[in-house]
């Protein structure tokens, strides 16, 4: 990839659990019924995810620090039952998360950010809130709706890489990793 000279090529990354397509189309069906129709800018059914831990900008050397940090992340497979709709006022955003986040995601995302923090990515202060945005932009709190919750079988995790272009942004999948 061309940079201007002297800058340094970046990726923008963050570690994910990423649904199957077939469970993205789920996800945003439910989430479809939930938002409001006249306000607020859904994700795309095929850039739903759940992160784990954001990095931001990475470089080629850090990232082969964080995938080898990544392959000695221990966690067992968990399922994931989606059961919440909700709404962060800050950052306008609303989500579908979970009312009991499962023991193995927790290790997960400790062991993730353990790993991060050893490669220089200062780790999250905030503790871990297990969300999937499914709307953006969002001025007002769509309110506590009920829905039918979606199970999730994870068995793996992700590095993925955030890319924007004129159609807007899209997430790669870099590498999985199994539970
Ligand atoms: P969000 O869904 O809560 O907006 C890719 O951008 C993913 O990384 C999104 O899921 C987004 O979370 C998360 N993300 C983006 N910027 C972030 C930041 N500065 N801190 C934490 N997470 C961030």
């Amino acid at each position: 990839m061309l940079h201007p000279k002297g800058a340094v090529a970046t990726q923008r990354l963050f570690f994910a659990l990423w649904p199957e397509p077939a469970l993205q189309q789920r996800l945003a069906q439910a989430a479809a019924v939930l938002l409001p129709r006249d306000s607020g800018r859904r994700v795309r059914a095929e850039n739903l995810h759940c992160t784990l831990v954001f990095l931001g900008a990475v470089e080629a050397a850090q990232r082969l620090c964080l995938e080898d940090a990544a392959s000695l992340v221990r966690a067992e497979p968990f399922t994931l039952t989606l059961d919440r709709f909700g709404y962060f006022r800050g950052p306008q955003v609303a989500w579908l998360g979970c009312t009991a986040t499962p023991e193995a995601l927790r290790a997960l995302v400790v062991g993730l950010s353990t790993g991060t923090a050893s490669c220089g990515f200062p780790p999250e202060q905030r503790p871990y809130a297990v969300h999937l945005t499914v709307a953006r932009k969002l001025n007002a709190d769509p309110g506590r709706l009920p829905f039918l919750p979606v199970d999730w079988p994870v068995k793996q995790f992700a590095l993925m890489e955030s890319v924007s272009d004129a159609d807007g942004v899209h997430y790669r999948p870099l590498r999985f990793w199994d539970l």
